[in-house]
């Protein structure tokens, strides 16, 4: 992969955004009635208007033309067969296969099917899922489990988070799963006070089984049980695990027979749909989980088989692009208009911004373009009445991802009609705005004096003509909720390769983590502090003197 600026398509946008820079998206509107229509694009349950976007078919013809120069249809396909994609880390990058082993028989990969290994894993989930929701697994005392806390962060630990409420309509109101990320005492302390080591199972979730946060909530959670009376013999009880390193988990004092595998394959951020998805099906149930991975798989196989020219996330990665390196956009928006999708970006936040977050190309030499941009949004309506002010007035163009479900799960009264009247009415007056000319009869109608007028209108000023995409679908579903997080998946996947980075490793963690060790040394024992800055010295100081 050699770097975009090379590609006769990247010079072609540049100056076609020359040419662009006075067209407004409502002019386009006016020009072609059938735009709507003609920008829109389905799959996985899912119908995506793009149709509110600065790109005219012109744009969009550029866009797919520099899709193909960056090699997508050669990287789709050494993706979906298992090549070493993952270069700096020798590995394929297979989280498509774990969403595979139903539709598909087989996908050797190094000599293994790989999609073998993920029946087995799915079958020993479910086994462990029914055993949990029909009462033959017990605790200690022989009590029914009622409760359930993951222990795992990151890629650990959002995206089961996050689908775990995404799914709560479907959750099954005999047990409750709880999650543990941070190293912070206060993360288990809180949910701990909640439970009862008699009926609580811990699951340690952690692909290296070498993360410290996880490992010190495991040991935190251990200790607590013992205390709580559990004997050390009967811990396996309340106790299982998910790693790719079974060596290590056996040594933490995981029973072997609790250990769930994973593979070196799937990166902890694509990992949601192996068996770190473990407290997602002990939430909703082994059909729904298997609902989710359907989902997920209609979106691969869209992704894999559809021209470019109608693939959500080929037009979604594209148009990304568009802004970011075409138009200077630093970051890019997900607002979905849905209660149980609210913490849905956080987790396309760790997705995106720990893939493509890279300044170099996969050769090695640098990038010569801005890279993954930051992502970030919340649940509408709330975000209307906090940050929505900055999409509409500020001075940093931020596309936007609209997610709305057309139906709700709760009907209360009009609610669900408002609800959806913002999400399209914020889209509209993004893309519309306000002229000083509005502004001034509107103040006039509402009778203010020349003078009020004069002073206020500028501050009514919205210039619009800003881009949004829309996602609908007929409901949240764990088929839909798969496909929308698969679609994010691939659409990050796309930048990536536009970009020429490898969206699959993460070099830039590890330096903190480093560092956080040298510096837990140095709180810990009486250190010469001197080599570290004055910032650092006087931070430990005054840590030591508090804890004294
Ligand atoms: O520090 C980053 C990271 O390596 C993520 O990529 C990963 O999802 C997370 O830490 C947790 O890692 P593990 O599953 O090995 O505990």
């Amino acid at each position: 992969m050699s770097s975009p600026t090379h590609h006769p398509a990247w010079t072609a946008l540049r100056s076609h955004q020359a040419d662009m820079a006075d067209v407004t998206i409502q002019s386009l509107f006016t020009q072609d009635p059938e735009r709507a229509k003609r920008y829109q694009a389905n799959a996985g349950g899912w119908t995506l208007d793009y149709s509110k976007n600065r790109a005219n078919d012109a744009t969009l013809s550029l866009l797919t033309q520099l899709v193909r120069e960056s090699g997508m249809e050669a990287a789709i396909a050494n993706m979906f067969n298992g090549e070493h994609i993952n270069n700096t880390e020798d590995r394929p990058v297979l989280h498509v296969a774990l969403r595979a082993a139903k539709a598909q028989q087989s996908l050797i990969v190094d000599g293994v099917n790989v999609l073998d290994e993920v029946r087995s894993t799915l079958a020993q989930m479910e086994t462990f899922v029914t055993q949990l929701h029909n009462g033959e697994w017990r605790g200690y005392t022989d009590k029914k489990i009622t409760d359930v806390v993951s222990i795992g962060i990151g890629g650990s630990y959002l995206g089961p988070k996050v689908v775990a409420e995404a799914l709560t309509p479907y959750k099954r109101d005999d047990i409750k799963v709880h999650f543990v990320a941070n190293i912070d005492g206060s993360d288990i302390s809180e949910k701990l006070k909640l439970l009862n080591a008699e009926t609580t199972v811990f699951i340690v979730s952690s692909k290296s089984f070498g993360t410290l946060e996880t490992l010190y909530n495991a040991n935190a959670a251990r200790a607590w049980c013992i205390d709580q009376g559990v004997p050390e013999s009967d811990i396996k009880k309340h106790f299982a695990a998910v790693s790719s390193n079974v060596e290590k988990a056996v040594k933490f004092g995981m029973a072997e027979e609790n250990i769930f595998p994973m593979w070196d394959w799937v990166g902890g951020r694509y990992s949601l749909w192996s068996a770190i998805g473990l407290p997602i099906a002990v939430a909703v149930g082994m059909e729904r989980f298997y609902e989710l991975l359907d989902g997920a798989y209609a979106m691969d196989e869209h992704f894999k088989n559809t021209p470019f020219e109608h693939n959500l996330p080929v037009i979604m990665g594209a148009l990304g692009v568009w802004y970011s390196n075409f138009h200077n956009a630093q970051t890019h928006a997900l607002i979905p208009y849905d209660h149980f999708l609210r913490a849905m970006p956080a987790h396309i936040q760790q997705l995106d911004m720990e893939s493509n977050g890279k300044a170099n190309l996969v050769d090695g030499s640098g990038v010569e373009t801005d890279t993954g941009p930051v992502i970030w949004g919340g649940a509408g309506t709330n975000g209307q009445h906090a940050y929505h002010q900055l999409l509409h007035q500020g001075t940093r163009l931020i596309p936007v991802d609209f997610i709305a479900p057309l139906t709700t799960h709760n009907p209360v009264a009009d609610h669900h009609a408002q609800l959806f009247a913002n999400c399209l009415s914020q889209a509209q007056a993004l893309m519309v705005g306000k002229t000083l000319e509005q502004a001034e009869t509107e103040l006039r109608q509402a009778g203010a004096s020349e003078e009020q007028v004069k002073a206020i209108a500028p501050h009514k000023v919205i210039k619009g003509n800003r881009p949004s995409n829309l996602l609908l679908t007929d409901k949240l579903t764990p088929f839909t909720v798969g496909s929308l997080i698969a679609l994010y998946e691939h659409r990050t996947f796309v930048q990536g390769t536009i970009w020429g980075v490898n969206s699959f490793d993460q070099w830039g963690v590890e330096l903190g983590k480093v560092l956080g060790t040298d510096i837990y040394n140095r709180l810990v024992a009486d250190t010469d502090n001197q080599e570290l800055d004055a910032s650092t010295q006087a931070a430990i100081a005054a840590f030591k003197q508090a804890n004294s």
